[in-house]
């Protein structure tokens, strides 16, 4: 898919790793709606992919408010539609987590990371046929995981855990030819990503804790990841990105060629070990509003 002229939707695009893709595909010369619940750091997004001279869009939406989701397809609608829609927007719900938390915050965590990026994708694909513009191609969907889906650790949020897995599981499922006719779905799982957060908290680990872990996953790396899985990512690829190892989950893609020092074939069954750590949650309520989403606990290993 040739992003020029196309419209790409990223949830949670205020902060974190949706901006970076988002600015990634403004760059690549695509039109780019922000959705994220944080106003003000949606329109800060929404600026800095206008620098990239192309247009932006800054919706603000609580995704896991039902009534808000068609509001947004009908603003989308108005736009003339979207080719790609990236479901970013996820995390932790602070507090407590399963199975001390209140069922409605665990429920929270798996409506903001399962549920809400199944509505959309469906809602997105209702809303296919009537795109202006270029309808020659399928649209694109890409979810983002993480590792803590993929590991077979005890991890600190079961139910984080729980609906980054079901979320690589839609993806493959999704993968059917009625449904891949009408949009690629595709997915990629990291593990802890080097956002801003991550290097702080990676500088105040004591040395020898730090030595036990892998490294960050550069953030630019997982932004253009996404880029590539949308532009040219078969239905129901899963890309996971625990460094220094890279797995795809079709050996032929194109990607190989570009992520070489990092690619390779199998499983990580036999990949480094993090020993298990509870994760942490940051405050909902902080200035930015952001949901903490840090994974220490991932393994650092990628599959497919
Ligand atoms: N940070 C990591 O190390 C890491 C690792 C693996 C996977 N991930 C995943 O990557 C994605 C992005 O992570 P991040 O660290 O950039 O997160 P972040 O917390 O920095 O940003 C998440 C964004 O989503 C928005 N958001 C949260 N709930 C919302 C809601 N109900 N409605 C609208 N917007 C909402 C927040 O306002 C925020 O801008 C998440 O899906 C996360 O689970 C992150």
């Amino acid at each position: 898919m040739d992003l020029r002229w196309r419209t790409v939707v990223v949830t949670g695009a205020a902060s974190g790793l949706g901006r970076e893709v988002a600015l990634r595909f403004g760059r690549a010369g695509a039109g780019v709606v922000v959705v994220d619940r944080d106003t003000t750091g949606a329109e800060e997004t929404a600026d800095l992919v206008r620098a990239c001279r192309v247009k932006a869009w800054s919706f603000a939406v609580d995704l896991c408010d039902d009534d808000e989701l068609p509001l947004l397809a009908g603003r989308l609608r108005d736009l003339g539609g979207a080719d790609v829609l990236v479901n970013n927007a996820g995390g932790w719900t602070p507090g407590e987590q399963y199975p001390a938390a209140d069922p409605a915050a665990w429920s929270r965590t798996l409506d903001l990371n399962l549920r809400v990026p199944m509505r959309l994708t469906q809602l997105f694909l209702d809303a296919l046929p009537d795109r202006r513009g270029r309808t020659d191609e399928p649209g694109a969907v890409v979810n983002v995981s993480s590792s803590a889906a993929v590991g077979t650790d005890p991890y600190g949020s079961p139910e984080y855990a729980a609906a980054k897995a079901g979320l690589v599981r839609f993806t493959t499922a999704m993968a059917r030819p009625d449904v891949a006719s009408r949009a690629r779905v595709t997915c990629v799982v990291p593990g802890w990503i080097g956002l801003d957060r991550a290097q702080r908290e990676w500088a105040a680990l004591d040395p020898a804790e730090r030595a036990t872990l892998p490294p960050l996953v550069p953030p630019a790396e997982v932004a253009s990841t996404v880029v590539d899985l949308a532009t040219r990512g078969p239905a129901g690829t899963v890309v996971e990105m625990l460094l220094p190892q890279l797995r795809l989950s079709r050996a032929n893609w194109p990607l190989k060629s570009r992520l070489r020092g990092h690619f390779a074939r199998d499983y990580p069954s036999a990949g480094p070990r993090a020993r298990p750590r509870p994760g942490r949650p940051v405050d909902d309520a902080d200035a930015t509003g952001r949901v903490g989403a840090s994974s220490p606990a991932c393994r650092r290993t990628v599959a497919s």
